[in-house]
């Protein structure tokens, strides 16, 4: 089988064609154009800029990965069709569908959180289940125990902010630019970890939910009352204390839960630092279970994940009328 992906979510453009070959999957072509610098000077993702750019590349883009006019060699197309921003997401979602209408072929549409989750399946070594994924983003922060393909349990999720959304919003208290991760992680490595002690939001709540607000408030006024604090040991005590919460509350479900893996995964399974300690942790505690994490390339937003996910879904015969689809903006996983 071969598929096309479409992802528009958010403020990354991609198409992508994967197929499955002998058992492994094969990204053929992974198109992208990164809005990033567009909605930096904005400090954060503008919906309607957003897709407007999305409507401006997106043909580009599937010029760029050669995708045939007529859709020849593909069996089916995958479009990203929630969670996300409704005027970015409708983009994808129109486009996919009328792919799907001219070329008589099957739609899948596909959850972006599935496919965060599926960008692991490209590496060599498959997760077994069940598997404990760690979902961070910049929009959402789940623990989600998957018992098979397309099989989701929700543990826990953020109350209020997702861990990327602290990373942005912290870096602009530091005064670096959007998106704040790469630039928290970066500035962190200069920095000394242990130099504020800052609070690690319901740790020890005995439930999987996380809060990262909280913390945020926590720099801010640590900000105003500390002025002389270096932004590099601002940026390291924060990135710890965000990590050590996300890192305790996956260990503590993957005691619960016995998996067989661990997947993490979404644009926060980019910091180097939260790959190291949840996989240094496994390796302590739980050798037993393997980790999985995405390639770097492919722990943002991509339609190389979008499309494994639908293929997946494909598989099982899960598709949808392209003459009703619409975008769901609050689209459930589990
Ligand atoms: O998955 P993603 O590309 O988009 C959404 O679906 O939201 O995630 C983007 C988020 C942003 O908040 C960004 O700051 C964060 O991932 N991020 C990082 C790192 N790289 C990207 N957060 C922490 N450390 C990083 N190295
Ligand atoms: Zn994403």
């Amino acid at each position: 089988m071969r598929i096309l992906g479409i992802e528009t979510s958010c403020d990354e453009t991609s198409v992508a064609i994967v197929s499955e070959q002998d058992g492994q999957f094969v990204m053929e072509k992974n198109e992208l154009a990164s809005q990033v610098k567009i909605h930096a000077q904005y400090g954060g993702v503008v919906p309607e800029v957003a897709a407007r750019e999305h409507a401006s590349i997106v043909f580009a883009l599937m010029e760029q990965g050669q995708i045939p006019h007529d859709g020849e060699g593909i069996d089916a197309v995958a479009v990203t069709a929630g969670p996300g921003l409704v005027p970015a997401l409708r983009i994808g979602v129109e486009l996919g569908k009328s792919l799907a209408w001219a070329w008589k072929k099957p739609l899948v549409a596909v959850n972006h959180l599935e496919g965060h989750i599926y960008s692991v399946w490209f590496e060599q070594l498959a997760p077994l289940f069940p598997a404990v994924c760690l979902l961070v983003s910049g929009g959402h922060t789940e623990l989600i125990v998957m018992r098979g393909h397309g099989q989701y349990e929700l543990l826990g999720m953020t109350r209020d902010d997702a861990a990327g959304e602290a990373f942005d919003k912290v870096a602009k208290l530091l005064g670096l630019p959007y998106p704040g991760g790469p630039e928290i992680s970066r500035a962190a490595l200069k920095g000394n970890p242990a130099a504020i002690d800052f609070p690690r939001p319901m740790m020890h709540s005995g439930d999987y939910d996380f809060s990262f607000s909280g913390l945020k408030t926590a720099v801010r006024v640590r900000r105003a009352e500390h002025p002389d604090d270096t932004v590099e040991d601002v940026a390291a005590s924060f990135q710890q204390a965000a990590i050590d919460t996300l890192v305790a509350k996956t260990m503590k479900a993957v005691h619960q839960v016995q998996p067989a893996s661990v997947i993490l995964s979404g644009g926060v399974s980019a910091n180097r630092l939260l790959r190291e300690t949840l996989h240094g942790q496994l390796t302590d505690k739980a050798p037993e279970v393997s980790f999985h994490a995405p390639q770097l390339s492919l722990t943002g937003d991509n339609a190389a994940m979008i499309a494994l996910a639908g293929l997946m879904k494909a598989k099982r015969g899960e598709f949808v009328d392209p003459l009703t689809l619409v975008a769901d903006p609050n689209m459930r996983l589990a």
